[in-house]
């Protein structure tokens, strides 16, 4: 495993591999790994000649009053489970090589990075969409991994990656989950037993919508409603049926569309959701 801390000498590394005939897939993370980053690291692996992780807890996608100090950090742990999952190096720079005192430059994505994640939490998306465009300046990938889990945050990059010619393909894999359903996610270490089995009702709720919309559901509201009733348990962020694409607000579905929820806890703030696609499922004409 090869790992390195600026951006100079990773993209070195990653001109030599070009120039020898390799191909490159990318799996950008901030560490506190699990089956889910895992699962993309397979897939780079799998998709390409050589796979590079990146491991960052990146401040600016962070408000003052969230958790990037207390982010779990387990670099050496996670080291070993990207090599594990089959990459061959890690670009895991310092804040300080990656943001000058006086850095000053952000990458706004209009359209979809508005509502969802994007309305409660303002700064994210161009912190994340800044992040991203410096960590594709380093590792010159050919293919880049994300995870539906973040599915606004797929949605932001692919859109950011055509708007900006960037030479990079997106590649976006399902959620894992735990065996009960819960997604995946680093904040879930965050969570007690009494929190972790109010989670649930998250994925249950929205597998319990998908039966509805699979049955013959097209009426956004009625699907929603479905969904809040489901997850009193928890205090609702966000109840969000938006275009898969598009990332806006549907009444009806009928194109491929994002039942989306955000959720707080006491001790974590969870993010969930499922996609469907009608064509091909019966009661679209209703
Ligand atoms: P992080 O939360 O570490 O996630 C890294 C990648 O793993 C993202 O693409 C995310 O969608 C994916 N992922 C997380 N949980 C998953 C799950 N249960 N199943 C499948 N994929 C999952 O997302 C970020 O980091 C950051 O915003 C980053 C893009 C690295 C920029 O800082």
């Amino acid at each position: 495993m090869i790992i390195f801390d600026n951006a100079a000498d990773m993209r070195a590394w990653c001109r030599e591999q070009h120039r020898a005939g390799k191909t490159i897939g990318f799996v950008p993370t901030m560490g506190a790994l699990h089956e889910g980053h895992l699962s993309l690291m397979r897939a780079a692996a799998g998709g390409n000649d050589l796979a590079v992780a990146s491991i960052f807890v990146n401040p600016t996608q962070f408000a003052p009053h969230e958790d990037f100090n207390k982010y779990p950090r387990t670099f050496d742990q996670d080291v070993a489970m990207c090599a594990s999952a089959g990459v061959v190096a890690v670009y895991a720079p310092t804040a300080r090589t990656m943001y000058a005192e006086d850095y000053s430059t952000f990458v706004t994505v209009g359209g979809v990075s508005e509502g969802l994640c994007g309305g409660s939490r303002p700064h994210f998306f161009r912190g994340v969409a800044a992040v991203v465009t410096k960590l594709f300046n380093a590792v010159e990938a050919d293919h880049a991994y994300f995870g539906q889990k973040d599915a606004q945050q797929c949605a932001v990059i692919k859109r950011m990656v055509r708007d900006l010619d960037m030479a990079v393909q997106i590649v976006e894999m399902p959620i894992v989950r735990e065996a009960d359903g819960l997604a995946m996610s680093s904040r879930n270490r965050y969570l007690n037993a009494e929190e972790r089995a109010r989670a649930l009702c998250l994925s249950r709720s929205l597998f319990a919508a998908l039966d509805l919309m699979e049955r013959g559901e097209r009426d956004a509201e009625t699907v929603k409603s479905a969904v809040r009733e489901g997850m009193r348990e928890v205090k609702i962020d966000y109840v969000e049926l938006v275009d898969a694409e598009t990332m806006r607000p549907v009444e009806r579905v009928e194109r491929p569309v994002l039942l989306a929820v955000a959720a707080l806890l006491e001790s974590a703030r969870l993010i969930d959701n499922i996609k469907f696609n009608p064509a091909g499922h019966g009661g679209s004409q209703q």
